[in-house]
């Protein structure tokens, strides 16, 4: 058993602050960059991530509460103090909670493509979220996606490719990072193509 309130110190809910954008260095206490990842699932990138890397503060999205608790287990076994997470679609959020030029980077993982037609507006890399990524990354600060799908890279690359905000990098395939996410283990075993894609504003 989980000390409950040890594992829920992570979890940041918006609505309990009054004022937007949210002051983040009064939240982690220091004023140490911010990267945020977008779609974390069980948490176990950001949790290594975080644990490895504790001059950066991590603010991490997603919509699943089962996928949230999991990745707060994570944290609170690996004693991560950099670390917390908020629920809801960040697209809208991110726009909301973070000032101009305060992230220095975005990760997103092996998100679902949402390959039908009429579900276009549920892909992460949309046109207003470009545009709220192009004020809220800092100069020079980058996004990284990591997908199975290779026309979703392509497509994600020719919308970063179209912003004058961004400098969109050739998309590497098969890469290898450090850590692997729950779904990277999962297509690796099968042998899919992975393909990385990082833009630089
Ligand atoms: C296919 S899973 C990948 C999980 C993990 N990144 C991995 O690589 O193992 C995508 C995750 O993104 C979350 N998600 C999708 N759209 C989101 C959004 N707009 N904001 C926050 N989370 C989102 C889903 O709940 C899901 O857990």
């Amino acid at each position: 058993m989980h000390d409950k309130i040890g594992v829920l110190k992570y979890f940041l809910k918006p609505q309990h602050y009054d004022i937007y954008p949210l002051k983040w260095s009064e939240i982690f206490g220091n004023k140490k960059k911010i990267y945020v990842e977008i779609g974390f699932g069980s948490g176990e990138y950001m949790a290594a991530l975080a644990k490895n890397n504790p001059d950066i503060n991590f603010v991490g999205f997603e919509t699943s509460l089962t996928a949230l608790y999991k990745a707060q287990v994570k944290f609170y076994k690996n004693n991560i103090k950099n670390a917390r997470v908020i629920q809801g679609d960040a697209r809208l959020l991110i726009r909301e909670l973070f000032p101009s030029n305060s992230i220095s980077k975005l990760i997103v993982n092996f998100p679902c493509p949402w390959p039908k037609q009429r579900h276009k507006e549920r892909r992460i890399f949309i046109e207003s979220f470009i545009n709220t990524l192009a004020d809220v990354l800092k100069k020079g600060g980058t996004i990284e996606l990591a997908t199975d799908v290779d026309w979703y890279a392509q497509e994600v690359y020719n919308n970063f490719k179209d912003s004058k905000f961004f400098e969109a990098e050739e998309i590497i395939e098969n890469f290898e990072r450090p850590i692997k996410t729950k779904y990277e283990l999962k297509w690796d075993k099968e042998g899919r193509n992975k393909y990385l894609f990082i833009a630089k504003k």
